[in-house]
């Protein structure tokens, strides 16, 4: 290993793991200070003498990248996913790639995604905007009816830590029926919270809510689109805390507006950050009244950051001292 190592880190996380990385001895950290996701020219540059790059899920980092570091080692992606990575030019070039499930992330932003399903449900947004309004002139029998969450059946497509997480809490604590949808069984998942396994289209006509937790891969880009939100039930919500893109976002829209479905729940979007992917088309998701929309923030807790944070510096730890990263991606 050069000494000393040169670390790049594309914009400032929390310190609870930089701090870590300051401890060590003959690590020198370059923390982009810019307000907002480092401008590609400047990735580029300063990147030729990173031997190692700490980025951000906002960050692009493809074979240009990889060709303008020549010491690059290891990237260290301060995220879950990392679809924002080249895996196979990274793998090419002999680069270690790592990211950050840490727990904590799992729990927060299942959280995220039982905010998103009650807040619909109980239209806790739409009741806010007419309240602020001043529209409330006094309690009415059938204003703004919402829906129970309890007994209802909760579609989880993708049964990993995210989607496990999201159905304990769920079948737990709201007496939540929970099907599942996975390329593969998850048996804890079967026996600790009675979650019934079904195909995709099966998921989509019975469930009441749909969460998805699966990463993007050119497999589950638009695993959602027009002929899925038709199987689903007029009054169902879809909830998107995954990545935007597993969502063909404009079939969406038009199944909001048409009544296909009942309401969505989005933390991403297909062409993040702009909401809705073409700026001139009239029908916006942002119009529509039967949407919660934030942005990208299911993970933005004081924990689940700070764990990120740990586990990126813990990742460049282990590798500099010859040890295998916990969270290796390839
Ligand atoms: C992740 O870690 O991949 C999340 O999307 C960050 O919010």
């Amino acid at each position: 290993m050069p000494s000393p190592l040169r670390i790049l880190v594309t914009r400032r996380i929390p310190e609870a793991g930089l701090s870590l990385l300051k401890k060590k001895r003959g690590l020198v950290l370059d923390i982009y200070e810019g307000d907002g996701a480092i401008p590609r020219k400047e990735l580029l540059k300063r990147v030729k003498t990173a031997d190692i790059l700490l980025s951000l899920l906002t960050d692009r980092i493809d074979a240009e990248v990889m060709d303008a570091a020549p010491h690059l080692q290891m990237i260290a992606n301060y995220a879950v996913g990392f679809d924002n990575i080249d895996l196979v030019a990274a793998a090419k070039r002999d680069i270690a790639v790592t990211n950050t499930p840490a727990p904590e992330v799992f729990e927060t932003v299942a959280e995220h995604a039982i905010a998103l399903i009650f807040g619909l449900a109980h239209r806790i947004v739409e009741s806010d905007t007419f309240t602020r309004a001043g529209k409330y002139h006094g309690w009415g029998p059938q204003m703004l009816l919402g829906n129970d969450v309890a007994g209802k059946t909760l579609g989880i497509i993708g049964g990993g830590a995210i989607g496990s997480a999201l159905a304990k809490r769920m079948h737990d604590g709201f007496d939540v029926h929970i099907v599942y949808h996975d390329i593969k069984r998850n048996s804890l998942l079967e026996t600790a919270y009675d979650a019934t396994y079904m195909t995709l289209p099966r998921l989509l006509k019975e469930s009441d809510f749909v969460s998805l937790h699966v990463p993007l891969l050119p497999s589950t880009r638009h695993l959602i689109s027009t002929a899925e939100l038709k199987l689903m039930k007029k009054t169902a919500l879809l909830i998107n805390t995954s990545r935007g893109p597993v969502v063909n976002e404009k079939a969406l829209t038009r199944a909001l507006a048409k009544g296909t479905i009942g309401g969505a729940g989005l933390d991403v979007y297909e062409c993040e950050p702009l909401i809705d992917c073409d700026p001139t088309d009239t029908l916006e998701l942002r119009k529509l009244p039967n949407v919660i929309l934030t942005p990208h923030t299911a993970s933005a807790t004081h924990e689940a950051r700070d764990a990120m944070s740990v586990c990126a510096a813990k990742n460049i730890l282990a590798y500099i001292s010859g040890k295998r990263p916990e969270n290796m991606v390839h």
